[in-house]
């Protein structure tokens, strides 16, 4: 074991130095080599345990080794784990009608990522522009908004530190703050073919985007005949409290086409374009594909994911309305913390300070969160998680945030 800078045994110096060695260095880890995990606990090599408030990035929506989906997972590789797109299994018809049930649309194209779906659905919208007109074929994406790696969802991502390494992008985005309507409305016209909106920007500091937003965004969608596309990747799939962001207005704002990822499989990768009849024809035979995408096992994990998710929705809602509360409590007592934001198990904490060594300081405390845009403490625990892990994770907070009142916090 080495010695890290949390002065306690985490990853071993030989998974460190082999990925130091031969991985491309893009990511930045933490010295923590996870091992194993239950529920909402992970434990790395030590053994020492950790609740896991970040669920691999809000994919490990039931947790860690939930017995349904092992259940799942060992049946399905025993028979069939993938066969293509040129064959049927059991499972992509029976969950694409859960995901158009659900989403109040109508088909749906599988895909192994976020990015992947965000890709054709990009794909949508240019082919839909383009059967109207060749000059049509902007699209306007809002600022602050995160939309995937790969070049056509970097294009639409509202966040130049994400963009500029890879310019020129995709031609015609415009990118307009978050509900600022008039803007909106300025930049939207005949020569716009979609919209992209996440109804609550996850990884620009989970900022929800008001209700009256949406509204105008689908107004302007229908007045110019372009597609409406909500990012549902990080916000959606329950974890709001409803299956999806969008369903959080009353009446529901209801996109043309609506793209999911991170929990619908349990850590499988798999992803879902999901569109009304209209923009689905916008994709016809041959016009687009995917080898691993809805493969046997990912379609029935998520299938069995949907079952469980059904009678999880109320307690998601009322978990995360009481983390909220208690996140809110918490503020009246640390003056640094400025803003508790979010819905369902999808919260942001905004400091006035940076957030960096709140995160290591948790892990000290045997407790996973994570920080983005340098001050907002991010939560995205896994569905399951229960009022009494939610005292202990706020009292946890409370301990780590003592601390930084008597030393100064590093940035
Ligand atoms: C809102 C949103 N869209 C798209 C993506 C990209 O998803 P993936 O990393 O699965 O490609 C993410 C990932 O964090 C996301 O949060």
């Amino acid at each position: 074991m080495s010695t890290t800078e949390l002065g306690e045994p985490f990853a071993s110096p030989a998974a460190q130095d082999l990925e130091h060695q031969y991985l491309i260095q893009n990511y930045s880890r933490y010295p923590l080599l996870l091992r194993r995990g239950k529920g909402c606990y992970v434990y790395d090599s030590t053994g020492k345990r950790y609740l896991d408030l970040i669920a691999g990035i809000g994919v490990n929506a039931l947790g860690h080794s939930h017995p349904r989906i092992v259940k799942a997972i060992r049946e399905q590789a025993a028979l069939l784990i993938h066969c293509s797109n040129l064959y049927y299994h059991d499972f992509q018809g029976p969950l694409a009608k859960r995901l158009a049930e659900t989403s109040g649309l109508a088909r749906v194209f599988f895909t192994n990522s976020g990015t992947e779906a965000m890709e054709g659905a990009l794909k949508m919208i240019r082919s839909h522009g383009r059967r109207i007109s060749e000059e049509k074929f902007e699209i306007v994406s809002l600022e602050n908004s995160f939309h995937g790696r790969t070049l056509g969802a970097l294009s639409v991502t509202g966040q130049a530190k994400y963009r500029r390494d890879f310019e020129p992008l995709l031609p015609g985005v415009r990118f307009v703050p978050p509900n600022d309507l008039g803007a909106l409305e300025a930049a939207v016209g005949e020569n716009t073919s979609g919209i992209v909106i996440e109804a609550i920007q996850g990884e620009g500091g989970v900022y929800p985007v008001s209700v009256e937003y949406l509204r105008k965004a689908r107004e302007l969608a229908d007045r110019h005949n372009a597609l409406l596309v909500f990012d549902e990747i990080q916000c959606g799939v329950g974890r709001p409290g409803t299956y999806y962001a969008y369903q959080l207005a009353e009446p529901v704002v209801l996109p043309d086409v609506m793209v999911a990822a991170k929990p619908i499989a349990c850590g499988l990768p798999l992803g879902a374009i999901v569109a009304d009849e209209e923009a689905a024809a916008t994709i016809g035979p041959g016009m687009h594909g995917s080898t691993f995408g809805g493969g046997a096992l990912a379609c029935r994990v998520a299938l069995e994911f949907f079952d469980i998710l059904d009678g999880l929705l109320p307690s998601i809602s009322k978990t995360g309305g009481c983390f909220r509360t208690e996140l809110i409590e918490l503020a009246r007592h640390f003056g640094f913390i400025k803003e508790v934001r979010g819905f369902g198990l999808m919260i942001g904490v905004e400091l006035d300070i940076p957030g960096k060594q709140f995160v290591t300081d948790a892990m000290e405390e045997g407790m996973l969160i994570n920080c983005t845009h340098d001050v907002v403490l991010r939560f995205l625990p896994p569905y399951i998680i229960t009022e009494g892990e939610v005292d202990r994770a706020v009292e946890k907070l409370k301990k780590i945030f003592k601390k930084s009142a008597v030393r100064p916090v590093q940035a």
